[in-house]
């Protein structure tokens, strides 16, 4: 089959960039979605099309907002036209703090962007699949949608919301030869992890069966081994260092 291009939603920075990066390594032309870091996803794309040879492009949208991510989906079409064939649903994080401490804004925002962010992009880019009759997305949950721990109910509730959505979607879907997965992270060790300090990622690290920390290459494997996989779907992979198991 033809190479395609893939989408992959807050590329900036982290998870998201590493998959972007990975996706234009496996020779697909990638569109670099970013909500403020518009610097540094021009610099991935500069720097991803100069290394593997593909095309990109950028894309400012806030994935909760519905109508930028149909400014999206048309500029994709523009762009690259109608071969889609990979979508990263990325964008997310959460806030801890005690449910009632949490400040109303923010518990919107958190199932915003992690769960309607996500639906939308099934939404609007699942029909350009749907008519080639095939697809591959994977959306990034977390370990928090699979098992609780204190003070963060409502990124938990976003997450596991990720990951019932997309089993049902993978039901939906599987017909018109669309794969749907997650992949669950534990902590990744990314830029806004660093900040937490060598301490604190000891700990976690600690706190693991494995006693170690993942790191942004580990999602890349999962990401690769989903996209060339023609029987995974509805899964969700936790790539977690063991700190639960499902
Ligand atoms: N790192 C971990 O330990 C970990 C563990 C479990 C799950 N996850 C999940 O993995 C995903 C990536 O996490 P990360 O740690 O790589 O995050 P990160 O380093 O904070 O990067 C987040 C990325 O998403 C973009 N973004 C944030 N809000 C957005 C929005 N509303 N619309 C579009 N783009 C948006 C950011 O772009 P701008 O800079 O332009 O805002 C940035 O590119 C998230 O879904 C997170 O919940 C991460």
């Amino acid at each position: 089959m033809e190479k395609g291009y893939a989408i992959v939603t807050g590329a900036s920075r982290g998870i998201g960039k590493a998959c972007a990066e990975q996706l234009a390594k496996e020779g697909y032309d990638v569109l670099i979605n970013y909500s403020a870091s518009k610097e540094r996803a021009q610099e991935n794309a500069k720097n991803f099309s100069e290394k593997y040879g593909v095309k990109t492009a950028i894309f400012q949208a806030n994935v909760s907002d519905y109508k930028k991510m149909e400014e999206m989906r048309d500029f994709a079409v523009e762009t690259f036209g109608e071969n889609l064939q990979v979508l990263v649903n990325n964008a997310g994080g959460g806030h801890m703090a005690p449910f009632l401490d949490l400040p109303f804004e923010i518990m919107e925002e958190t199932i915003d962007v992690n769960l309607k962010g996500t639906m939308y992009g099934f939404r609007l880019f699942g029909p350009l699949m749907i008519k080639n009759n095939y697809g591959r997305i994977i959306s990034i949950a977390s370990s928090s949608g699979l098992r609780s721990t204190p003070n963060n109910s409502s990124y938990q509730a976003a997450k596991a919301g990720v990951i019932g959505f997309n089993r049902g979607m993978a039901i939906d879907w599987g017909k018109h030869n669309i794969t749907c997965n997650c992949i669950c992270p534990g902590f990744v060790l990314t830029e806004a992890g660093e900040a937490l300090g060598e301490e604190f990622i000891q700990q976690i690290a600690n706190n693991s069966p494995l006693k170690t920390i993942g790191h942004v290459e580990d999602i890349q494997k999962a990401l690769s081994y989903l996209i060339h996989s023609n029987v995974m779907t509805g899964q969700s992979i936790a790539v977690n260092c063991g700190t639960c198991m499902w």
